[in-house]
Order: C-alpha cells, then structure tokens, then sequence
C-alpha cells in the first residue's frame, strides 16, 4: 500500500523512517481488512502547518481513526487493529480503553520509535442510519468522527489506505482556516460542552501566531456568561473529569513558552472565570508572576520546584483565602499544593508580623526554616519589599549557612556525644548567622563559656 499523491509524499518526507514505516504497516493492515485508515487531528494540522518549512516534523503522538464499512460488526476495529500491530512491534506496550473501544500504542523513549503515543479509534458510526451498502456511509462515518471535535482546524483527516491514499479530508474548512491564520470552532455550543476546548483555542492561537475567528470569539463568550463557572465547579458525576481537563489544559499553557499571552488571552476573554469567577489577571498578579519568574531561576536547578504548578499556585494564591483551597481542590492538584494554598493566609500573617520584629538573622532563619520553599515563595510574592528581602536573603543566604564547628569538631575538643549536641551546633550557627562568631577558634571560646568545659 504505497502511499500516493502529494500529501503522502509530503507526510513520507516530513517523518522519520520509522514512522513513517508504521503507518504503512498500519494501513496494510487496515486494508487486508476491509478498512480505512485516517490520520486525524495534531499531526494533519501540524504537517500542513510546517509544509513551508523543511525538515522532520517533531510527531510524539499520533490520531489513528479506523473506518469500518460494516459499522455494528466493527465497532472494535480499532482495538483489533492495534492487536495486529502490537505483534508485529511487539516492544510497543498495548493499552486498551474499553469503554470508548480505543487502544493506544505506546513505545518508550530508548525503544525504536521514540517515545511515541499512537492512539487507535474507530470511527463513530452509530448514529448513522445508512445501509452499509451506501457509498456514502463510509465518508460519513469519518466525517461524523471529525465533527465531534473541537476546531477546523484539529478536523482534518488524511487518509493513509487506498484507494485515494494521500487524500486529504476537510469538510469544515479547515485547509482555509489555516491559510487564513484563524481558530473556528465547528458547532456554537462547543464551548458550552466543554469549556475546555476556551483553553485549547487560546493555547493553539498563542502556539501559531493565530486569531480567533470573530463568531468563535462570541460563542467563547457567550459561554462564559451563561455562568460557566456554575457549571464546572458543580459537583455532580460529570464534572471531575471536567476539572481535571482543565488542569490538563493549564498546565500544557503554564508550561509552556508563550504561557504569559497565552493567560493574558485567556484573562481577556474572560475565561479565567472557569477557575473562579473573581479571578482576573490584574498588575498585581502580573507582577507577583514576574518575580516568581526570577524566583524560579534562581531556585530550580537546586529544589526541584515544577514551573508550571508554582505558576498555578501563585495564580489561585491571588483569590481571596477563602476560595484558595476550594478552587484547589476543585481543580485536583497535589495534596501538597492544595496544604500550601490553605495554609498560605495564616503563614504570611505570622511571618509578616513575626518579621517585622526581628533583627536577627538567626530570629529569621528560626521562624522560616518550618516553612517550606513553596509557600515562602508564594508569601514573599505577595509581599512589601522588605519581607520579600529577608525571605529571599534566608532562601539563598541563611538557608545554607553551617555552624563553623561539626559534630566530630566537638567531639574532638573533647565534648561528650549527646542530645546536648543538637543545642550547642543550634547556639554555634545562631552566632554564626548573626555574625558573633566568624571562626573556630572564636567557636571554642564561645563554647567554652556557654559549655563550661
Ligand atoms: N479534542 C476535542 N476536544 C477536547 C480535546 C480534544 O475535540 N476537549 C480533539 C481535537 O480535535 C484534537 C484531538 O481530540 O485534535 C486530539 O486531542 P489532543 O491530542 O489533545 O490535541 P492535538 O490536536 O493533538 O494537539 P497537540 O498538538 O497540543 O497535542
């Protein structure tokens, strides 16, 4: 099953040889069956997209959509399709979906197909009445399948079978879209179904440098009014997946390098409404997500902190406390996000109070070190300079500071190994802090007077 025309030739030129390789594997295997065979959604979208360029195109997942002619004995086409390419890559890990009939493949980064996701549907044919027979009945499966989806642009199919291998099916205008630069949503109330598809249309504009189609732009808000919030905060069996799909899509924005367009999209359209209806992207906010952007720098290689979740919390750190550990919880991030979001109001105060007392550094390094860097970074963001100084001289100054003598110095100076010990290095790096005691010697007499040895 060579694939033919221009688009095959573009798609066997812009993979890499391994993958390309799969697909027609996969497709032979889908026409000894009687099937058709479809790459659907990113990969379409990416391919025509990068046509101008050269070059092998970056594909980690593919969208395989199978067409079988006889929809009610096929409706696990897809399962099987991936079972007959499962034994002929038998490295690929095989997961199965029973529920929506769809299997994934799945091979790993040091395997031959780089840490590639190929996901395997069928085409949805069951609301389609036609005899099988109808000719019609095979594009309209396809099409029905294209059409749930969410933008034109994610609504193109390529067909990998023959005959007609290399066609390229666009029955939305997606081809357009593209040329025109624009994200259109395919039917007016998508977005209330999904008010995560807001998220997915922003992010894909800031990604390609593109607009949102007028009327889309109005569908987007029109969803928004109509009390979006209400409906994904509810809780009741629909909406956990909800939320979680919406953490999903801020976290693909917040990770990525257009994130700050991107929330500043979103923020203009008013879709931050989704995380809570007072949320908005003032210049408070921006500023406090500027400075944990140094923050970040400075601290990343060392903590492992992960980017796009401090981005998340300092964002839900901007509502009123009492929303903080709801909005949270509601979104499911880590049990360690949701404590330093509920715990955040009580800390600064302490902090703020506590810090603007003391004179020491070793009264600073005290009271912080029972915080975590997390939730120092979230109050010091929120801050007057002068508490976000000494969070920030503790978090890379006093934080590491050692007591000029160690438990084997003591030992050899002759002190007795014992619970005394914690106490005497706790006085030695107090003075050590504060500046009293700047060498070993200074340290024994210290510990000689204290100690009376
Ligand atoms: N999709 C949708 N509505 C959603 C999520 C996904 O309609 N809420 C559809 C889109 O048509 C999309 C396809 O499912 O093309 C696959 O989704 P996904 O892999 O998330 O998106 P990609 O288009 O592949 O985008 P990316 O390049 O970001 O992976």
């Amino acid at each position: 099953a060579e694939l033919k025309t221009s688009l095959s030739h573009e798609l066997r030129s812009r993979l890499t040889p391994q993958l390309w390789q799969l697909l027609t594997t996969a497709s032979q295997a889908a026409e000894e069956r009687g099937w058709h065979l479809y790459l659907v959604g990113g990969a379409v979208r990416d391919l025509l997209l990068a046509e101008a360029a050269a070059g092998t195109l970056m594909i980690t997942d593919i969208d395989l959509v199978v067409d079988g002619f006889h929809k009610s004995a096929d409706v696990g086409a897809g399962v099987e399709l991936a079972k007959a390419l499962q034994e002929i890559y038998p490295v690929a890990r095989l997961e199965i979906h029973g529920a929506f009939q769809t299997a994934a493949l799945l091979w790993h980064k040091d395997q031959d197909l780089d840490s590639l996701w190929v996901d395997i549907a069928t085409a949805r044919t069951e609301f389609y009445p036609y005899p099988a027979a109808n000719p019609e009945v095979e594009a309209s499966s396809i099409r029905q399948d294209l059409y749930r989806r969410d933008f034109t642009i994610n609504a193109l199919a390529l067909r990998l079978t023959s005959p007609r291998a290399g066609d390229l099916l666009d029955f939305f205008g997606g081809l357009l879209d593209l040329e025109a630069k624009q994200v259109r949503v395919l039917h007016a109330n998508s977005f209330i179904e999904d008010p995560t598809r807001i998220y997915r249309g922003v992010r894909f504009a800031v990604r390609f440098g593109f607009a949102i189609e007028p009327r889309t732009e109005e569908y987007i808000r029109y969803a928004i009014n109509s009390g979006v919030y209400d409906r994904t905060a509810q809780t009741n069996s629909k909406t956990p997946a909800l939320q979680t799909r919406l953490k999903t899509e801020l976290k693909h924005i917040l990770e990525a390098p257009y994130w700050r367009s991107a929330l500043q999209l979103l923020d203009d359209l008013g879709a931050l409404q989704c995380i809570h209806p007072t949320m908005s992207l003032d210049s408070k906010l921006i500023r406090q997500l500027r400075l944990l952007e140094r923050c970040l720098r400075r601290f990343d290689p060392q903590q492992n902190l992960i980017p796009w979740q401090m981005r998340l919390e300092a964002i839900i750190a901007h509502l009123a406390p009492k929303y903080r550990g709801k909005v949270a919880k509601n979104l499911q991030l880590q049990e360690d996000s949701i404590q330093h979001l509920q715990n955040l109001a009580a800390a600064k105060t302490e902090i703020i109070q506590s810090l603007s007392e003391y004179q020491r550094p070793s009264q600073v390094v005290q009271l912080l070190r029972k915080y975590n860097l997390e939730i120092l970074i979230l109050i010091a963001l929120q801050s007057q300079r002068p508490i976000r100084r000494q969070i920030w001289q503790y978090l890379t100054v006093w934080a590491n500071v050692q007591p000029i003598l160690n438990g084997n110095d003591l030992k050899k100076l002759g002190y007795k190994p014992g619970p005394q010990y914690r106490q005497m290095l706790d006085d030695l790096l107090a003075k050590t802090l504060d500046g009293d005691i700047t060498n070993p010697v200074e340290a024994q007499e210290f510990l000689a007077k204290q100690y009376h040895q």
